[in-house]
Parts: C-alpha cells; sequence; structure tokens
C-alpha cells in the first residue's frame, strides 16, 4: 500500500553537496498502549503517549553524493563513535521501507553517528528515539533539496516515516502528548502518523514526571515485533483493541479537568492489560519481574499512606515508568530513592519528564 502524499517527487537536478545534518530526539510512553498491527506498521487501536525529555538519541547525518551504485543503500552506522554493524538489518529495512517516500537516499552515501543518552543496555526501547532520529534527518536532507517543504509537512512527514521504522517512533517527534491511530473523538487523528493531541489538556499534565525503574537491563526473552504478531490470533484481541478505543475516549476529559484519580486508573488499567495480553498469548509468556511487582505494591501502599498522585506504567518490559505531577516531586523522589531504587539493577533509576519534542542541532 502506498501513501501518495508523502512520494516526494524530483524535478530538474536537484542535487546537492556533501554535508550533515543532526536531530535529538526524545523516547516516549505510552499511556493507552499500541499493541497488535497489520501490515505496514498500522495500529490496531489509537495510542496516546507523554513525549519523554532526558532519554533521547542524537544522530548525525553525513551525506554526499554516492560514487559506487552498486548497493542500493549505501550507508555506514556507528553507536557511541562505534561501528555498530548489528544495526545494519533493521536500518536496511528501514530504507527498503521509505525509499519510495524518499527516493533521494539512493543517491547519497550516509554516515550515521548516533548515541543514546541513556545506557545501552537499560532495557529502554531506542527505537522510538531512534528511529524518530533517523526519519528527521531524513527530512532534513529532503528539506535541502526542496526548501519549499513546510514546517506541518515537514512533522508529518517524518512521524510517517519514523512509524515505518518503528510504530511507537511517530509519537516522538512532538510533544506533551501525541496520539498515533485513528479514533473517531479525535480530530485529525491516523493510523499512519502521530499528530499532537488536540484536546485540551490541563496544565498539570504538563508538570509530569517518569522516573524509570531499571529493574532489568538484560535482552527481552521476546522482542515486540513478535509481541505484536501474537496478537492476530489472540482470543481476547477485538476485546482488548475496543478496550484501548474505549480508554482513549475516557482519558479525554480526565486531561481536560485535571482529573488524577481518572487518569490513574486508566493508566494502571491499559499496564496491567497490555501485560495480561502477553501472558494469555500463545505461546504465553511474561516480561516483567519479581521485582516489577513488589515495586507496584509498594506503590500502591505509598499512594494510599500518602495521597500522593504518582502511578505506574509498563512498556514491552520489566522496567516501571514511576509517574507523578511535579506538586508531588519532593515526597515521591524521597520515596523513590528509599524505598524503590533497592529493587533496580545496580540501583539504577533514570528522572526524566515531559517534553516538547525532538529538536534540529545545528553543526
Ligand atoms: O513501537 P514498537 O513496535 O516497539 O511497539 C511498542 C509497544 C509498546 O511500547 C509496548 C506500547 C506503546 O504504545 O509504545
Amino acid at each position: 500500500m502506498i501513501e501518495e502524499k508523502f512520494i516526494f517527487e524530483q524535478r530538474g537536478d536537484t542535487s546537492i553537496n556533501a554535508g550533515s545534518v543532526t536531530w535529538e530526539s526524545p523516547s516516549n510512553i505510552a499511556l493507552v498502549k499500541y499493541w497488535g498491527k497489520t501490515d505496514p506498521q498500522i495500529p490496531k487501536n489509537a495510542s496516546v503517549s507523554f513525549t519523554l525529555s532526558n532519554c533521547h538519541t542524537n544522530t548525525r547525518l553525513t551525506y554526499h553524493p554516492k560514487e559506487n551504485h552498486k548497493e542500493k543503500f549505501d550507508f555506514k552506522v556507528f553507536l557511541g563513535g562505534n561501528e555498530e554493524i548489528s544495526f545494519r538489518p533493521k536500518i536496511e529495512s528501514f530504507f527498503e521501507r521509505i525509499v519510495d517516500y524518499v527516493p533521494f537516499i539512493r543517491d547519497y552515501s550516509f554516515k550515521i553517528d548516533t548515541k543514546n543518552s541513556f545506557p545501552h543496555s537499560s532495557g529502554i526501547a531506542s527505537s522510538a528515539s531512534g528511529m524518530s532520529a533517523l526519519a528527521l534527518c531524513i527530512m532534513s536532507l529532503q528539506k535541502i533539496i526542496d526548501p519549499q517543504l513546510s514546517t506541518a509537512d515537514f512533522l508529518q512527514k517524518a512521524s510517517f516515516l519514523a512509524r515505518l521504522g518503528s510504530g511507537s517512533a511517530s509519537r516522538s517527534i512532538e510533544g506533551p502528548l501525541v496520539v498515533w491511530g485513528k479514533h473517531l473523538d479525535i480530530s485529525g487523528s491516523s493510523d499512519l502518523f502521530g499528530v499532537r493531541y488536540p484536546g485540551e489538556i490541563h496544565e498539570i499534565f504538563t508538570t509530569f514526571n517518569d522516573t524509570i525503574l531499571l529493574v532489568d537491563k538484560g535482552v527481552k526473552q521476546v522482542s515486540s515485533t513478535v509481541g505484536h504478531d501474537l496478537m492476530i490470533a489472540h482470543p481476547f484481541a477485538e476485546a482488548r483493541f475496543d478496550q484501548a478505543q474505549n480508554h482513549m475516549r475516557d482519558l479525554m476529559p480526565v486531561l481536560k479537568e485535571g482529573n488524577l484519580q481518572g487518569f490513574i486508573k486508566i493508566v494502571e488499567k491499559e499496564a496491567l492489560s497490555l501485560h495480561a495480553m502477553m501472558m494469555t498469548s500463545d505461546p504465553y509468556f511474561i516480561l516483567m519481574k519479581p521485582n516489577t511487582l513488589e515495586i507496584i505494591n509498594k506503590i500502591w501502599a505509598f499512594r494510599k499512606h500518602t495521597g500522593c498522585h504518582i502511578c505506574f506504567t509498563l512498556d514491552a518490559g520489566a522496567n516501571v515508568h514511576v509517574l507523578f505531577p511535579d506538586k508531588d516531586k519532593e515526597l515521591v523522589d524521597e520515596f523513590i530513592s528509599k524505598e524503590l531504587a533497592g529493587y533496580c539493577q545496580n540501583n539504577q533509576f533514570i528522572k526524566d519528564h515531559v517534553g516538547m519534542g525532538a529538536k534540529a542541532i545545528s553543526s
């Protein structure tokens, strides 16, 4: 399926000299989760995420006109200064998926220098920040070739390309809240790209913190690609997709009114529903670890005891994202260091907060 709207047609001689472009793109944490898709990366339900800030990928794309036209795509990829050949297959298939929309990528040799602000083996998925950073660099190249490209079209197409690399990457371009996936109640929402959440957002939600507790930094036993595929024949799939669509709808007044109780209920239900899908897939699997459950129980007890508006969410792994508004920061920070850090590998956690999206970095 080709989306005509995003095809870039080069007219005349548009060749450009060598150069480089750099983007810093954040990770995001889904409040309503995407789990299940059809080809090509079309989600089975809408999702919404907080864009993060401190957890980001910085990618510099250096390009020069290709001399050797033997290979379809000519690129080298470096992580933290070292060539990382294990990244090649993923980037090769990303280029293959996007080449119809950005045909000029065949005409250049690329050096992709990428580094993450978070530890490589932290169990934090780098695909959202990594793929969005690369998609933005490629869009910057399109913009150099076609300077008339508007900012709105630039951002929309960057999200469209990022989605083809990794679904959740489509939500990392802008902030503070991004929706991806068509939802009848959310105007402008699309299965093809993420859009800034268009509804009213109470200011309390722009002050949210996400402290990521690194419970398990190992490689996941089941990748999200496999997990998404297991939703195809999942006996509870349709009920799950309906639940997510309903949660999206229910979240709208919650976000508008600053209803923190309502927020906590939806967000925690989403996290546990995601993992319930994993536990009831065929084959079934569990990504949570004993310490994930210890932390969840501690958070519930602390919330009951203090009345703080703290809650948790999970992505496809054992790490726990602790979400709380600034007003509770002092108490929660102390609680995390004193009572939760001990459940993390090497007592490690990362403090992050809601951000406004990716940034171009001038060289
Ligand atoms: O973008 P992917 O294919 O890595 O899938 C992400 C899935 C979750 O992180 C579990 C949920 C989400 O919406 O981000």
